[in-house]
């Protein structure tokens, strides 16, 4: 089993990238960011609540992210592992998901880092936004989620690097190029079968 963190800003490509992961190395993905829109589709009471934030460019609160994870990755549990995309956005979902993995033996072998610039995120945001349909794409929210991202998400980093866990990538270039850097780590650190 193989758990990697892919970790960034708002816009770094932690998206784009995991869909390369999952095709080249079979990994499950698994992006909060997704999970809620879900919801929020589906008109759950977790969507209404959650809407409230992401329209704010807010996190939402940490128990409701990390009652999602757990469930679904008891759910994946045969999974030749698991591609964290969005998640821990904070230092107590880090604790919490550390502690959970750990529990059922399978803890996280990586987190991938995407270094983008502040003006390249917000371009490539903005440019999204005129096709997304995410109501959180637009430049006003976009600058409040690279903020809460400073204040609350940055930490995450420090707390893998502390466990000799973290990897930082150049996040601009060719989605290909990045896709092999990250493919590069992987495999350094994938044991021989
Ligand atoms: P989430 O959905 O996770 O959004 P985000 O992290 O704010 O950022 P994005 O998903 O927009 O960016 P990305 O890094 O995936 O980049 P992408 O590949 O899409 O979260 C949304 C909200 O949900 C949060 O604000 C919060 O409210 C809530 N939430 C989610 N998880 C939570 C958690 N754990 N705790 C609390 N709240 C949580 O790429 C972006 C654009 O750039 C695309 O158009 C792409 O085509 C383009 N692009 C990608 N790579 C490149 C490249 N190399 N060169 C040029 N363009 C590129
Ligand atoms: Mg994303």
């Amino acid at each position: 089993m193989f758990n990697i963190i892919l970790f960034g800003p708002p816009g770094s490509g932690k998206g784009t990238q995991s869909e390369l992961l999952i095709n080249n190395f079979g990994l499950t993905h698994i992006s909060t960011g997704d999970l809620l829109r879900s919801e929020i589709e589906e008109g759950t009471k977790l969507g209404v609540e959650a809407k409230k934030y992401m329209d704010d460019g807010q996190l939402v609160p940490d128990e409701v992210v990390i009652g999602m994870i757990e469930t679904l990755v008891r759910k994946n549990k045969t999974s030749k592992g698991f591609i964290f995309d969005g998640f821990p956005r904070t230092t107590t979902q880090a604790t919490a998901l550390d502690t959970f993995l750990s529990a059922n033996n399978m803890p996280i072998d990586v987190l991938v880092s995407l270094d983008v610039p502040e003006a390249e995120l917000k371009s490539r945001l903005i440019e999204r936004g005129k096709v997304s349909g995410r109501s959180d794409d637009n430049e006003e929210v976009i600058l409040q989620r690279i903020q809460e991202y400073l204040n609350k998400t940055k930490a995450v980093e420090e707390h893998y690097a502390a466990q000799g866990k973290l990897e930082k990538i150049d996040g601009v270039g060719t989605i290909e190029s990045i896709a092999s850097s990250i493919a590069k780590v992987i495999e350094r650190l994938t044991p021989v079968k």
